[in-house]
């Protein structure tokens, strides 16, 4: 895993975008309920991938499978060792589990990169990156990027946190705020508590505050990303100070690594369709090689199709990402989450295949 000579270093591959095991080579305590889990890969490989986009894991617990997305911290530009920094959610089962039993030595399965919040799709020179509690990383990942390259960019970096305690990257922010000219911190506590010595500011998100904190930021491009309510507040307030909300982008995950405002939808839907499932099996026809197999009714259709020996990326497994997309062809399937796919792509017939569920003869266009 450690490369200690210069051909070995400059003949390192990339790191294969579908599926990667990693090793855990160190767990950093960022907070109190923050980890950051440093990996790299069995045979010594680059983490190429666009700042700001996650990763797919897959973890059992339990004989359970379960799949979360987690964005990745680290920067493309320190491309030996890949960050995920992760917040304990106690009323979880990923995040609990991960703080539990990755240590050093520990193997992940890791599936991606993917995701359309990242800088390098995203272009600007003047860039206000907003956080709040855990959702700093896929911004971190940006503010190494630009300062590991000395970019030409003006960036203000503001970050919520609950307390003095909770603020993630705490010293690393203010050494990157001390080091680079154009790079300018706030952090916000909203609770600061009485027993901290908190000289900087406190509150709650509202338009007064950010206006007051980023005067400029009319002519910024907002990347953004925290929990739900922090973003719709965020939101509200920039339409309430008419910000062009084209040049706004963000990105929602929970600490538990799955998009929140899914999880109680996908449940139901998920109970609902394994109450209403039709009966099956199903032939499923892969056009370019003409073969049909026979798939169950409660079969993955992604999982069937990886069984199946067909090249097809994955990244979340959730619905999340839009990676596993395939076109339907004919027949009837159920999706449980269809986040990650555009609408255009919907009418198009594509299907996300990390989610769905066969309910007749289907043929696919792979
Ligand atoms: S793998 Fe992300 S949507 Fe299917």
């Amino acid at each position: 895993m450690f490369v200690d000579n210069l051909t070995e270093l400059q003949s390192l591959e990339s790191w294969s975008t579908r599926k990667t095991t990693a090793i855990c080579v160190n767990v950093i305590e960022e907070t109190h309920d923050v980890k950051t889990f440093q990996f790299k890969t069995e045979q010594a490989q680059l983490f190429h991938f666009k700042p700001g986009q996650f990763i797919g894991i897959q973890v059992t617990i339990d004989g359970e499978r379960h799949n979360r997305s987690y964005t990745i911290a680290s920067s493309p530009t320190r491309p030996h060792v890949l960050e995920l920094t992760v917040k304990l959610d106690p009323a979880g089962s990923v995040s609990p589990w991960l703080h539990q039993n990755i240590k050093v030595g520990s193997s992940l399965e890791l599936r991606g990169p993917a995701g359309r919040f990242n800088c390098m799709d995203i272009k600007s020179n003047k860039v206000l990156l907003i956080s709040a509690g855990s959702g700093i990383t896929p911004v971190m990942s940006m503010a190494r990027f630009w300062c590991d390259q000395s970019a030409d960019k003006d960036i203000h970096f503001v970050n919520w946190s609950r307390s003095v305690q909770d603020i993630i990257f705490r010293r690393e922010l203010a050494l990157l705020d001390h080091q680079h000219a154009n790079f300018n911190l706030e952090v916000v506590c909203t609770k600061p508590g009485l027993t901290e010595n908190w000289l900087g500011r406190r509150g709650r998100l509202n338009k007064n505050l950010l206006l007051d904190i980023v005067p400029d930021l009319h002519e910024r491009t907002i990347f953004c990303c925290g929990p739900e309510g922090f973003m719709e507040q965020l939101k509200t307030c920039l339409q309430q100070l008419d910000f062009d909300m084209s040049q706004y982008h963000d990105e929602t995950f929970d600490p538990g690594g799955k998009k929140k405002s899914k999880l109680a939808a996908e449940k139901v839907e998920a109970q609902k369709m394994r109450d209403e499932k039709p009966d099956g099996p199903f032939n499923l026809t892969f056009k370019k090689t003409g073969k049909t197999v026979i798939v169950e009714a409660d079969e993955i259709l992604l999982e069937r199709i990886e069984a199946e020996g067909i090249a097809i990326e994955s990244a979340c497994r959730a619905g999340n990402c839009g990676c596993c997309q395939v076109k339907k062809l004919s027949g009837d399937t159920n999706t449980v989450n269809e986040i990650g796919l555009h609408s255009e792509r919907k009418q198009e017939n594509f299907i996300l295949t990390c989610t769905t569920r066969l309910e007749s003869d289907v043929e696919l266009d792979i």
